[in-house]
């Protein structure tokens, strides 16, 4: 799964907002285009389509009252006029060099040729070596393969023509940018889209918090922005179907789930600003060299005091609060994307980059490493493919643009609700694959995998895990008469024991999750859209075949580009 960014997404969405709160003072661009996109996720399994039922227990914890979200937008039936709102628009992505960034820009520049620029920020010592790494990371990435073709020859000349890269970090003051730079954005960019995070679960909550109140002061001139700072699990620990509804001063989970009276008004609200101040204080009190271990430490104890999971789920909440609190009158985009996998449809099936999520799960499984985990065998991996997590980002950029109404507008791209895949399910679909299509291992032969065996304690776990390593190792006759296992028999285990319990350890809040994503809104983004927009930017996740997508799609793809092609037999390389 992705990682998670320490205060980066608040750092960010304070910055920019602050800039649009002051827009009046910029007379060069109109609020019209003004959006803002963050893009996080959220909760409970409604309805089973293609494998087991998941019944929703809980009613909703959460209002459904979205009146942000104005679906009469299309009323004609026109659509939303995607195309017709990103041709010649300018953009800023953060985040291009990483998984989703690469997809967005591949899919702008293929279907909306005529924009007219997109800046993109990029971490690099100087514009050299920013440049080298728009070539190298981001051009002559194989999603790309389909604009190479159409352009032939004159493939670097368009793209170069197209994407400008620009020197940054989100986590510095300015972005990073320089400020002659920071002006010429400012006058220039429609659209800004944040992708930009560091996808560690449990990531230090240090360093991206400094700098903030500079970020406020310079950020004020940007006029026209839209800002995707997509998050998985936002929603934290609420249980039951949650609905699409951004996150406001004040709000924590733990807050909600108090029973009115006099615990609820005892319990501090959460206040983004008092956590930047406890977190720079507390660092300043810590020694150097155990620095980043104490900041993980208050960062997921100060997250799970407020009702989130871990450090990622709980910056993204935050970047979420101060959108909220400083949006002023700029529409603002959330897209909450839950897991994001390889590539649906477009620009083909199976594209995908890095060893994300459920991966290396299934990696592990399918080299026969791996044989139980600690998971709920009915609970639910909420999935989306990278495509539709980027056509629903342009449909709500052209819809919120044109409209130019400011308001926060949640969608939640997630299949939980409307298609939920269930983790035994999952298991038994891997199992399928890596039956008809075992890997193979370094002396050619297939390595044949059993059933996987979920477990819903972490002692069940580590006992089969025991035992498991024990039987591989082929040395259970070491163990005295009195069962007990010698030194050596133990050393051999004991590391990939620790490591599967590792594993099972950071996905526990995500393997027992209790939350499931609703989607109305996004259904109904989809809904404005006409049949031809449809066709090109769909994202219809209720009718994905999950037996299809895990098969056929992700795992191939997975095989292909993450382990290029790494235990595949001849016939399927
Ligand atoms: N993947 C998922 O399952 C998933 C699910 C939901 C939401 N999301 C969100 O979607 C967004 C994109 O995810 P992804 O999977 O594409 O992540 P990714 O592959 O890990 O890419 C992260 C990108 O952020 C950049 N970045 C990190 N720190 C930065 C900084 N301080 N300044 C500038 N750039 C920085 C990275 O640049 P470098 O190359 O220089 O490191 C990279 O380009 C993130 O916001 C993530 O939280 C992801």
């Amino acid at each position: 799964m992705e990682a998670l960014c320490s205060l980066s997404s608040s750092n960010v969405s304070k910055n920019i907002l602050k800039l649009s709160s002051n827009r009046g003072r910029c007379p060069l661009k109109k609020i019209n285009n003004v959006i803002y996109c963050q893009s996080s996720s959220g909760n409970n399994a409604v309805k089973a389509s293609k494998l087991s039922a998941v019944v929703t227990e809980r009613t909703s914890t959460i209002s459904t009252d979205n009146s942000s979200n104005d679906l009469r937008f299309s009323p004609n039936g026109n659509g939303i006029g995607i195309i017709k709102f990103l041709r010649g628009k300018t953009f800023l992505i953060t985040g291009a060099t990483g998984f989703l960034g690469k997809v967005l820009i591949e899919k702008i520049l293929r279907t909306v040729p005529d924009v007219n620029k997109i800046f993109v920020l990029i971490k690099a010592d100087n514009k050299e070596v920013a440049m080298h790494r728009l070539k190298n990371e981001v051009l002559n990435a194989d999603i790309f393969k389909n604009l190479k073709q159409v352009h032939g020859k004159s493939y670097y000349t368009f793209m170069l023509s197209k994407l400008v890269p620009v020197v940054g970090n989100v986590s510095e003051t300015h972005l990073g940018l320089d400020k002659d730079l920071t002006n010429v954005i400012a006058k220039e960019v429609d659209v800004i889209v944040n992708s930009a995070a560091n996808t560690t679960f449990d990531e230090r909550q240090v360093n991206r918090s400094v700098t903030k109140k500079s970020y406020m002061k310079h950020y004020r001139e940007i006029t026209v922005c839209f800002i995707l700072l997509p998050t998985a699990y936002v929603n934290g620990q609420r249980q039951g179907r949650i609905m699409e509804k951004p996150f406001c001063s004040g709000d924590s989970i733990t807050k909600e789930t108090l029973s009115a009276g006099v615990h609820k008004n005892s319990f501090s609200s959460l206040n983004v600003e008092d956590e930047i101040k406890l977190i720079l204080e507390s660092k300043q009190a810590i020694e150097d060299n155990i620095v980043s271990q104490k900041m993980k430490e208050l960062g997921l104890e100060r997250a799970n005091k407020f009702g989130w999971q871990d450090t990622y789920v709980f910056t993204k909440a935050m970047g979420e609060l101060m959108i909220d609190k400083m949006r002023s009158d700029v529409p603002v985009v959330i897209i909450r994307p839950s897991v994001i996998e390889s590539t649906y449809r477009e620009p083909f099936s199976g594209w995908m980059e890095g060893n994300r999520m459920m991966d290396p799960i299934i990696l592990h499984y399918g080299k026969g490493q791996l044989t139980g985990f600690l998971v709920d065998p009915n609970g639910v991996l909420d999935v989306v493919p990278a495509d539709m997590v980027v056509n629903a980002t342009l449909a709500a950029i052209a819809k919120h643009g044109a409209a130019g109404k400011p308001g926060s507008n949640v969608y939640q791209v997630a299949s939980s609700v409307v298609n939920p895949l269930v983790f035994k399910d999952l298991a038994t679909l891997l199992f399928d694959h890596f039956n008809s299509s075992p890997y193979i291992d370094s002396k050619g032969r297939p390595i044949h995998v059993p059933r996987m065996k979920l477990f819903s304690s972490r002692e069940e776990l580590s006992f089969h895990l025991w035992r498991d390593a024990i039987n591989k190792s082929g040395l259970t006759d070491t163990a005295d008469p009195n069962g007990k296992l010698s030194r050596k028999l133990e050393n051999i285990c004991r590391k990939s024991v620790e490591q599967a319990k590792y594993l099972a350890h950071i996905y526990e809040p995500y393997t027992f999750y209790g939350g499931r994503f609703d989607n109305s809104n996004t259904q109904r983004l989809m809904e404005c859209m006409s049949k031809e927009e449809i066709r090109q930017f769909g994202f219809d996740v209720e009718n994905i075949d999950w037996k299809d997508y895990i098969s056929n799609v992700h795992i191939p793809g997975l095989r292909k580009h993450v382990m290029k092609g790494r235990g595949l037999s001849s016939s399927s390389s």
